[in-house]
């Protein structure tokens, strides 16, 4: 088995070669040999703006020429005040200050530490337990992998992490299917539940995504669920933690994923798309309120980052939010949402779709053994990344997921194109995929894996 590549980089994956990436121009990609792919996952859920902007990249340039780096727990810069105050006008109920950090993960250490902190510093030291759902994932650091029910993630360093309680996922693979309307799960009520085993004096705070990301294949809860969530979390005096990591930033056609269901969190973590993937931000955003009890007790959060409130990765998140507003970019990707799952719905009837959802420019497709039992394919044909290869092979580039079934079984794939995706180049991400999907059944059928 070959090292690959052949330099001095190690990247995740070991024993693969990967295309070398040359350019990138819209929502396509080119290869050093000249092969196009067209980039329907925006990477991993980020170049929502495509590749190739200039305006985003002239804005950097820019600041990098004026002051690219200082710290912040010394220092404040403009791009990195102007961003928090643009940020501020979109962000749901009092979240209007934020925490700028590099990576999802990060944001969500720091919004799960910052939970902590304020109920120790409101004389409630006992709270401290995390409640997460029971198919999710924010992040692959020892905390935010605590919180993620990512098991093969943990495999070597499963002591390490901290005990975190799992509340069942709603309206993904629920026995109810959906139907049920007293159904616990999807209703929300399995969190009181959760709360009350926990003891409501101990528990600080329940985290999950609006919309599902990768481990559920973009679900969408049901329209009450976070209204249950609030009003169980205010009852029990628990923070409600929003990660919009994956899903805001208008990938769902509104600013944050939790609008729609017309509560606020009192945390929410952000990144991958706030600067569209020219450089790596993530954000914690809070109100006042918490902010305000930090203020008045340590008198600082007790997390610290190099490279937090970075200016540069600042500049490049305003000149994207920026774009957003000026193009209409977040009503775009809700309009063509619909065209695109209404485009994706003739994927359910091919051979192996058990289920095709989602809400904007996200799309989960997830595929089954039995389409009609939703049995999951047996895991040793590795469906979801013979799938992710051959799409590449055609040219589309797709986000696997595995594992969502149990922890060990299911197979999806992600789709989220840049938001300035044309209608054409979302019937040609459709076309492309049935492609894939018939070169995936030969070669399972055909013993490559
Ligand atoms: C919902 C969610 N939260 C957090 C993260 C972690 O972000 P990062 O990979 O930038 O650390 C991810 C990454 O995929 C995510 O999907």
């Amino acid at each position: 088995m070959h090292f690959y590549p052949r330099g001095n980089v190690f990247y995740r994956r070991l024993t693969k070669p990967f295309p070398r990436i040359v350019l990138g121009e819209g929502c396509w990609l080119e290869d050093a040999d000249g092969k196009r792919y067209l980039d329907a996952c925006g990477g991993a859920f980020v170049a929502c703006l495509g590749h190739g902007n200039t305006e985003i990249a002239a804005a950097m340039a820019e600041q990098a020429g004026r002051i690219a780096y200082v710290n912040g727990t010394a220092f404040t810069t403009d791009p990195v005040e102007q961003l928090a105050g643009e940020l501020a006008k979109t962000l749901p109920g009092d979240l209007d200050h934020l925490y700028f950090l590099s990576s999802g993960s990060e944001a969500v250490e720091a919004a799960l530490k910052l939970a902590r902190q304020y109920w120790a510093e409101c004389g409630l030291p006992a709270k401290r337990k995390i409640l997460a759902l029971s198919a999710a994932y924010h992040g692959n650091t020892l905390l935010a992998l605590s919180a993620s029910a990512r098991e093969h993630y943990k495999t070597y360093v499963r002591d390490w992490m901290v005990d975190v309680i799992r509340v069942p996922v709603p309206c993904f693979r629920c026995a109810c299917r959906g139907d049920d309307p007293t159904c616990a799960t999807c209703t929300g009520n399995a969190l009181e539940a959760a709360i009350e085993r926990a003891g409501p004096d101990t528990v600080a705070a329940f985290i999950a995504e609006p919309v599902g990301g990768s481990s559920t294949g973009a679900a969408v809860p049901r329209a009450e669920y976070f209204r249950t969530v609030r009003e169980i979390c205010d009852r029990h005096q628990v923070l409600f933690i929003a990660d919009e990591v994956l899903c805001g930033a208008g990938r769902t056609g509104t600013w944050w994923a939790i609008e729609p269901f017309g509560v606020a969190p009192d945390l929410m973590t952000v990144g991958k798309g706030i600067a569209a993937g020219y450089a790596p931000l993530s954000a914690v955003a809070a109100p006042r309120r918490i902010i305000d009890v930090l203020a008045q007790g340590a008198g600082s959060l007790f997390h610290a980052q190099t490279f937090s409130f970075h200016p540069v990765a600042c500049a490049a998140g305003l000149a994207t939010v920026r774009t957003l507003r000026a193009h209409g970019l977040v009503q775009r990707c809700a309009e063509l949402g619909a065209a695109f799952h209404r485009k994706l719905a003739g994927l359910a009837a091919l051979p192996n779709v058990g289920a095709v959802r989602g809400r904007g420019l996200l799309a989960g497709i997830e595929f089954v053994e039995d389409t009609k039992l939703g049995t999951p394919l047996p895991r040793a044909l590795r469906f979801a990344e013979t799938f992710t290869e051959q799409a590449l092979a055609v040219g589309l580039v797709v986000w696997p997921n595995v594992g969502h079934v149990d922890g060990t079984q299911g197979d999806l794939v992600m789709l989220a194109p840049p938001f300035i995706v044309t209608e054409v180049e979302l019937d040609e991400i459709v076309s492309r995929f049935a492609t894939a999907l018939d070169w995936t059944l030969a070669a399972v059928s055909a013993g490559v894996r």
